[in-house]
């Protein structure tokens, strides 16, 4: 008998066009892959969205519109220089006109380039106010866009003491798509200002961004809503009129920050959402951050723990203690309060009303848009309170002391008052675009401690099922 062929070793005709219809298919696939990079190659129109998508978002991207005038920039700009770097910024300080001595202020490294606002006085401004140079800044966005920059993917507007946490800001933007319509900012924290200027409107001192497809729409037809909406008081409030007429609402980012409270702004600091701290206003009407420091002074210190690890500032991580049941509520960078007693997550983090009203008048002068804590009427009953002190860095990871500030209470060796320092050890934290988009609360633990006055803590990324609570 004859053995059977083996298929493998001489292939039948059928097999043989089978084959043939393989390798041409795969030829065929080869060909619309080579087509395509082809396609997205410098050749090629497609090249420079895709090219811009890729490239991750930076500083660089951003076109800055400060808002100020002659005679307030002497002193606002000492808050600018917190945060403004030439090299990678750029923008224009807009002012009603030159100080007389405009040369001494052109402070090309710290500094924005002082640009001039056009005249306004076509326009009317029927508000009983009379501020005039609101017009001016709804005309910055125009302006801005005028200058022709290019590369830009955000138009970001403020103040002259809105000061800026800018990797945030940068981080904070490159969650959304900047080649769509997009009006990103935060409304006030004062139930009636919000009443009275709008709930969805992004406040000029918070700081807001404008997508560069929206700015150049909106600088097209800017100057006929300036006139149409005469009778408004604010510039910010302008610039809403007019996105609203356009189908544009606002995008509320928490990280912004308008400041509408007066005093000691400790309670809203120390309890900043779990998102990026993205900037901090109305210096002048709030006490300076830390005690014992003059505003700014107090700002700068404030930056070196925001520069060191700025997606980490202010962030909230609260821990307690079981031998003693105190409730430790760390703010990053800024403040650590120790209650002497269980406070649930819940109220620990809520807002301390440490601050006065931005006005008085009526019942939603006195409200917030956020739950607040009341303060205990006994001072030395209240949390003891330790500030930042300093901070050392090593690789990525950070340790920052706070020390206790001073009340003349009296203690037992139960209370927090006995402990004089208090450090954190974290890590710099670095949030993916997930953790940007679905951001949660890190944990901390109480360290063993060598010392009866000082409390080591260590912050971490919480474990999965892990839960913020007083393990009895
Ligand atoms: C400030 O400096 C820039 C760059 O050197 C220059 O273009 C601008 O005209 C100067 N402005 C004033 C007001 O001197
Ligand atoms: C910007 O571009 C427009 C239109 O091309 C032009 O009219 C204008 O002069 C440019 N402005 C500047 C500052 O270059
Ligand atoms: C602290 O308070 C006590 C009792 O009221 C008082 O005698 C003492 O002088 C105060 N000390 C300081 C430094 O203020």
């Amino acid at each position: 008998m004859q053995p059977l062929q083996s298929p493998t070793k001489t292939p039948s005709p059928s097999r043989l066009i089978n084959l043939l219809k393989l390798s041409s298919l795969i030829l065929v696939a080869y060909l619309f892959v080579l087509l395509f990079i082809l396609s997205t190659s410098k050749y090629s129109s497609l090249y420079s969205p895709l090219q811009e998508l890729s490239t991750p978002m930076s500083l660089d991207h951003i076109v800055f519109s400060l808002f100020t005038s002659q005679d307030s920039w002497p002193k606002s700009k000492e808050y600018v220089k917190l945060w403004w770097n030439s090299r990678t910024m750029r923008g224009c300080a807009f002012l009603d006109r030159l100080p007389p001595d405009a040369d001494s202020h052109n402070d090309t490294s710290s500094l924005p380039p002082l640009c001039v606002s056009e005249d306004t006085s076509r326009f009317r401004y029927t508000h009983g106010a009379q501020h005039r140079f609101q017009i001016r800044i709804a005309r910055m966005v125009l302006e801005a866009v005028a200058r022709n920059h290019s590369n830009v993917r955000w138009y970001v507007f403020g103040d002259d003491s809105t000061v800026f946490v800018t990797e945030n800001l940068v981080k904070t933007l490159s969650k959304y798509d900047h080649r769509l319509w997009h009006y990103v900012g935060a409304n006030s924290e004062n139930l009636e200002q919000n009443r009275e200027f709008g709930f969805k409107m992004a406040f000029l001192g918070a700081g807001f961004a404008i997508s560069s497809p929206l700015a150049k729409v909106l600088a097209r037809v800017i100057d006929s809503c300036i006139d149409r909406y005469a009778h408004l008081y604010g510039g910010d409030a302008r610039v809403f009129a007019c996105l609203a007429e356009l189908g544009i609402g606002i995008i509320h980012e928490p990280g912004f920050h308008q400041f509408d409270i007066r005093g000691n702004a400790l309670g809203l600091l120390t309890s900043h959402p779990v998102t990026p701290l993205v900037s901090i206003h109305s210096l002048d009407q709030i006490d300076p951050l830390f005690p014992g420091m003059n505003t700014l002074h107090a700002l700068q210190h404030f930056f070196r723990a925001a520069n060191a690890d700025p997606q980490r500032v202010l962030q909230q991580t609260v821990c307690y203690d079981r031998w003693f049941s105190w409730t430790i509520s760390v703010s990053w960078g800024y403040a650590i309060q120790v209650f002497p007693n269980h406070v649930y997550l819940p109220d620990a983090i809520k807002v301390g009303e440490t601050f006065r009203h931005w006005r008085r008048g009526n019942l939603f002068t006195e409200a917030y848009v956020f739950n607040t804590r009341e303060l205990h009427p006994v001072q030395c009953a209240r949390p003891t309170i330790f500030f930042f002190e300093k901070i050392s860095k090593s690789k990525d990871r950070t340790k920052t002391t706070y020390k206790r500030s001073y009340l003349n209470c009296t203690y037992d060796d139960g209370s927090p008052r006995k402990i004089k320092e208090i450090r954190v050890h974290a890590h710099k934290m670095d949030l993916t675009k997930k953790q940007l988009q679905a951001p949660r609360r890190q944990c901390c633990n109480v360290l063993p401690s060598s010392s009866n006055e000082a409390l080591d803590i260590a912050i971490r990324e919480c474990k999965e099922e892990e839960l913020i609570y007083l393990h009895l």
